[in-house]
């Protein structure tokens, strides 16, 4: 099976959302959380995360947002949970997200969208060792 790295953003916690997007992920069945943690991120472990958007517009507003408070850092272990997290997650942008998803439900701009998850393989092995670099 597969593993993903997934964020609620400070957003997320900050609105008490935590329960009600773990729950979601919690009630799909196969799935299981192998780690979750509270944490507030530090602009080092953000850099490293976010180094594909380095230069974009929405960047440094980005990393402010995300050191704006915690977050929690979960990994997601199962069937097609890299997909199939950001199915429950909906599009980048909560406007074209449909109801029904995390971010067509609770979403209001497109930089505070609530979650991040892993997009690839590739990502969510380079994303786990980011998170919890001393976990295997
Ligand atoms: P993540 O799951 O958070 O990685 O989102 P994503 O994969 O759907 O989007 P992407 O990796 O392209 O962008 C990372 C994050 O940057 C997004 O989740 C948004 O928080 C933010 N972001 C992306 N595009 C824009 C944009 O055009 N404007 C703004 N303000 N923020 C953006
Ligand atoms: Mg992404």
């Amino acid at each position: 099976s597969q593993r993903t790295l997934v964020l609620l953003k400070p957003d997320a916690v900050r609105r008490g959302l935590i329960g009600e997007i773990v729950g979601r992920i919690e009630r799909k069945a196969g799935w299981t959380i192998s780690a979750l943690e509270l944490r507030a991120l530090d602009r080092e472990t953000l850099e490293q995360h976010y180094a594909e958007h380095v230069g974009r517009p929405f960047y440094e507003p980005l990393l402010e947002f995300m050191t704006s408070g915690p977050a929690v850092v979960m990994v997601v272990e199962g069937e097609r949970v890299i997909e199939g997290v950001r199915a429950l997650a909906g599009p980048t942008d909560p406007i074209a997200a449909a109801p029904g998803s995390i971010r067509g439900d609770f979403g209001t701009i497109v930089r505070e969208n609530l979650i991040h998850a892993s997009d690839s393989e590739e990502s969510a092995e380079r994303e786990m060792k980011i998170f919890f670099p001393s976990h295997s």
